[in-house]
């Protein structure tokens, strides 16, 4: 018989009938009831075994992580918090899970303590709705280019150029490392006779290549891996992450910002509507984390107010030089706000800065613009001050920086001069200047953090905690 999902059984009012459904055994009270899960949906079915007619063996074999086939008639169910249940007729069991030995018990797990089971940890409630919910994300994302008619680019991931300047990359290479490498007479390693005749790395942005189409196609955007070898054990780092990068021809830096707001607010508004159970179990899970915080500590919103909250107001737009105004004044010292003082324009803020920022001082989401061109990479168009360039990054509470973008320098001069002064070989990027050389134009774009959005629909703090395996420094078990 064929199996039904565990999501369309529980919205199922046609009773009565027999069905089969399969999935893993997240409990089994009583020698009797059965919470199967199914990974359809954060709920569980109760399948209530009819333990006098089962044999001693079978029941034995029902244990949490077992994965099972059930067969049997759907029946309103009597239990609170449930529509309806199975009343088994049939039970075989599809794959033994020693109890004794299965890492994931029907207990609360330390979040650490899953990240060393990631190959188990999706198996919980908390980690099947945060992957149901990034799967989600990532629809919505496609969904809302693809009915504005961007197209949707594939850039290299491997690639011969260093689209961000700050050497964070990978090296790859298909060379011998044990020393038989071909060498340079200067003993570095001699990337001509390599695979692709060049050195070679693994992308930090599609940014680049994603310009060039954008400069034929109009309005393009990017949805994959991108990889930095930044060492920064934080919270919200990781070597491997994803990003979203959309880039329109003739967008200046307003249109840019036009864009990632009604970008970020269509993606959190489809996944509040689509994933209702999973985001109320998340909140849930959240509150029961606030308690035991201290008060002054406690978030003042629920997670979904904080989600209602960015739908329904506007991102304050502040300028660089506004925002090192507000800190200047801010007396971080006495208040110990700041381990760091920004009392220099020019200076890059820290994350503490970014946060102080939203969710201390605007309390909401920041977009801070025209930043130093000094601290900022060398593609963005400089202002007419020579001062500061057409940056923008958008700042959220608890995240920090959730995208960087900015209007592109359009101009073949400045663009040159601008990599000069930093030391990027014009041949480097022949193919990237032929844009300017040939039909040049004002275009923007940015680029979304992926993670860093899951983090905050989904509440969580880590984000070690919302991509499937995690790669970080010291960390690629899986
Ligand atoms: O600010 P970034 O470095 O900007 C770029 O790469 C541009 N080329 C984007 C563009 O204009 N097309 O990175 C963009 C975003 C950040 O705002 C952050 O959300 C995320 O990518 N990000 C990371 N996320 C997780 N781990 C890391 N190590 C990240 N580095 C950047
Ligand atoms: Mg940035």
């Amino acid at each position: 018989m064929k199996h039904i999902k565990v999501i369309d059984l529980l919205n199922n009012t046609k009773t009565l009938q027999e069905v089969t459904a399969k999935g893993w055994v997240r409990t089994f009270r009583n020698n009797q009831f059965i919470a199967l899960n199914d990974g359809s949906t954060i709920n569980n079915i109760q399948c209530v075994v009819d333990f006098e007619n089962t044999a001693e063996e079978t029941l034995k074999r029902i244990t949490t992580g077992a994965a099972v086939s059930v067969t049997g008639t759907l029946q309103e169910s009597q239990g609170k918090g449930q529509s309806v249940e199975i009343q088994v007729t049939k039970i075989e069991i599809l794959g033994d899970s020693d109890a004794e030995k299965y890492p994931i018990q029907p207990k609360k797990h330390s979040l650490e303590f899953l990240r060393e089971n990631a190959h188990l940890r999706v198996r919980t409630n908390a980690f099947g709705a945060i992957m149901r919910v990034r799967s989600v994300l990532s629809f919505a994302v496609h969904q809302y280019f693809q009915e504005k008619g961007f197209v949707y680019v594939n850039t290299p991931i491997i690639t011969g150029s260093d689209a961000e300047g700050a050497g964070e990359m990978f090296k790859v290479t298909a060379l011998p490392l044990d020393g038989s490498a071909p060498r340079n007479e200067d003993g570095s390693v001699n990337y001509k006779e390599d695979f692709f005749g060049k050195q070679t790395n693994l992308t930090v942005s599609g940014q680049l290549e994603g310009e060039t189409f954008a400069m034929a196609l109009g309005q393009i955007y990017t949805f994959g891996p991108t990889f930095r070898a930044e060492n920064s054990n934080t919270s919200r780092h990781l070597a491997e992450f994803w990003m979203i990068e959309p880039e329109v021809a003739f967008n200046d830096l307003a249109a840019n910002m036009d864009l990632a707001e009604d970008f970020i607010k269509y993606v959190i508004k489809y996944t509040v509507e689509k994933c209702e159970d999973d985001l109320k179990f998340l909140e849930s899970r959240l509150l029961e984390e606030e308690k035991s915080k201290p008060q002054a500590e406690r978030s003042e919103m629920s997670l979904l107010q904080k989600l209602n909250f960015v739908l329904d107001n506007n991102f304050k737009r502040v300028s660089y030089t506004e925002a090192i105004d507000i800190l200047k004044n801010s007396k971080p010292n006495k208040n110990k706000k700041f381990n760091y003082i920004i009392d220099e324009w020019g200076a890059d803020l820290q994350s503490e800065h970014e946060r102080f920022l939203v969710e201390k001082h605007f309390k909401c989401p920041v977009i801070l613009f025209d930043y130093p061109a000094k601290i900022k990479a060398f593609y963005m168009r400089l202002n007419d001050d020579g001062q500061t360039v057409r940056a923008m990054d958008i700042l959220f509470p608890g995240i920090g920086e959730i995208v960087g973008g900015s209007q592109r320098e359009e101009r073949l001069d400045v663009l040159i001069e601008k990599m000069k002064a930093l030391g990027i070989e014009e041949e480097e990027l022949w193919w990237y200047l032929d844009t300017r050389r040939f039909g040049s134009a004002v275009h923007s774009g940015f680029g979304l953090g992926f993670e860093r959005l899951v983090l905050f629909v989904t509440g969580m703090t880590n984000i070690r905690d919302v991509i499937p395996f995690p790669r970080t420094p010291q960390n690629a078990e899986f």
